[in-house]
C-alpha cells in the first residue's frame, strides 16, 4: 500500500515563530516544529509535506492542489482562523479530513480569537499546548484516517 501523505499548512506570521511574542507562542521556531513533525510522521509511518504562507490565496491553492494527493490536512490557519470563510470553503470543498491546531489556547485569549471559522468543518481541534499541539494534532489526524482506511 502506498504511504499515507499529510499536508501541514501554516498560516500568516508563523514564519516568525521563535521571535514572535514568545510569551504567547513559545520559543520554538517553525523549522523546529517541522522537524518535530517529521520525527512524529516517521513514527506514525506517514509522509508529511509542510508549507507556510502569509497569503490567503496561496493557502487556498495549496488546499485545492492537495486533492488526490494528501489523505489529510493539519492546519494552523493563524489569524485566518478568525476571518477566513474562503479557507473554510476550500477545506470543505476538497473534502479532505482536516485537524486544526493552535499553539495558544485561543479560548483563553482576546474574545476576537474565540471564534474559529475552521472548527465547524474540522475533524477536531488541538489548542494550547505550544509546539506539542502540532504533534498531538498529527497523531489524532493519522489515527482518524486509519479508522477510515484500516491497513490491509
Ligand atoms: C494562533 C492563534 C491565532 O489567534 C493567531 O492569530 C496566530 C496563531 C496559534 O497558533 O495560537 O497567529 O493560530
Amino acid at each position: 500500500m502506498p504511504i499515507m501523505q499529510v499536508l501541514v499548512l501554516h498560516g500568516p506570521n508563523l514564519n516568525l515563530l521563535g521571535q514572535r511574542e514568545p510569551e504567547v507562542y513559545g520559543s520554538t521556531t517553525l523549522a523546529q516544529i517541522n522537524a518535530l513533525l517529521e520525527t512524529e510522521a516517521a513514527q506514525l509511518s506517514v509522509k508529511i509535506v509542510c508549507y507556510q504562507s502569509n497569503h490567503e490565496g496561496e493557502l487556498i491553492t495549496a488546499i485545492h492542489q492537495a486533492m488526490g494527493v494528501f489523505a489529510g490536512i493539519l492546519i494552523n490557519p493563524a489569524a485566518y482562523t478568525h476571518t477566513s470563510l474562503a479557507i473554510r470553503d476550500a477545506l470543505s470543498g476538497v473534502g479532505i479530513p482536516t485537524v486544526e491546531v493552535h499553539l495558544s489556547n485561543i479560548y483563553r485569549r482576546e474574545s476576537f480569537r474565540h471564534h474559529s471559522h475552521i472548527a465547524g468543518i474540522a475533524v477536531g481541534q488541538v489548542a494550547g499546548f505550544g509546539a506539542n499541539s502540532y504533534r498531538l494534532g498529527l497523531q489524532a489526524l493519522v489515527e482518524h484516517l486509519q479508522t477510515l482506511t484500516p491497513p490491509q
